[in-house]
């Protein structure tokens, strides 16, 4: 099964994923942390990467075509969800070529709709472990017990790009050039809206009925 999660920044997209990836065993494809981590690495790649991070842009598309093309050459997973991939129209055609060399197709797309002003408080709120790479926030999902990495608790920090005035940025990005990705998908006949303006617990349930999975994992 393979699924991409569609929203603007700060939509609940990494989060609904990680709670797939725990509950179902989904292979979590997050183009933003493996960039994140080419990032922080120091190479030139990584400093080419942060450079358009850190500014809210999007990091060029032969950076992203080999992350895919990689991907898709190894053993893939029975299901994999793709979170804020793909990013434009270049992306999604990039994705449906890999999809069609493996005779592959996708299940659904999913997109998580909020208000902007919603957005941005969340966004503004938000803390990662820096060990498990656990999404939290402080209002509405604050952390409680031990590190899932086998710390005594997670180590909060906030992403560089979570300032108010990147964000903008990014928002501008989204609006520009990943909104017709919508457009792409709801021609295919892919495209499922979800209301993002809830508790992660109901999204999530919308997110399970879409996926004809039961809401909790098996034990
Ligand atoms: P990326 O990391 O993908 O960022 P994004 O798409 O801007 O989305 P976010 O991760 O900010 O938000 P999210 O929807 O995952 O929300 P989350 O679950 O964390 O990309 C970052 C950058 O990398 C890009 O700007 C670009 O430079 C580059 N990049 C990445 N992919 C690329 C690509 N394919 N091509 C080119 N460049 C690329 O939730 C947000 C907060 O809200 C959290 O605090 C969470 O706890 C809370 N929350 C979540 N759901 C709820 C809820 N229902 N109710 C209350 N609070 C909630
Ligand atoms: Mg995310």
């Amino acid at each position: 099964m393979m699924v991409v999660f569609l929203g603007p920044p700060g939509s609940g997209k990494g989060t609904q994923a990680q709670r797939l990836e725990s509950d179902h065993n989904f292979y979590h494809f997050d183009t933003g942390s493996r960039l994140r981590e080419e990032a922080a690495s120091g190479s030139e790649l990584g400093e080419r990467i942060a450079a358009c991070i850190n500014a809210g842009n999007l990091v060029p598309l032969d950076v992203i075509r080999e992350l895919i093309v990689k991907f898709f050459d190894g053993s893939i997973p029975a299901r994999v969800m793709f979170d804020g991939f793909p990013r434009n129209l270049d992306q999604a055609k990039v994705l449906s070529a890999a999809l069609d060399s493996r005779g592959l197709q996708l299940s659904q797309v999913i997109y998580i709709e909020l208000e902007q002003a919603a957005l941005l408080a969340r966004i503004a709120n938000r803390r990662v472990c820096e060990h498990c790479g656990t999404i939290y926030n402080i209002t509405t999902n604050p952390p409680f017990g031990p590190c899932p990495a086998g710390y005594p608790g997670c180590a909060l920090t906030q992403r560089k790009d979570d300032s108010p005035e990147v964000f903008k940025q990014r928002l501008k990005v989204y609006m520009n050039e990943t909104l017709p990705v919508l457009d792409y998908y709801l021609e295919r006949d892919l495209l499922r809206r979800i209301d993002g303006d809830r508790t992660i617990d109901a999204v999530y349930a919308s997110v399970v009925e879409i996926l004809e999975l039961p809401e909790h994992a098996a034990t």
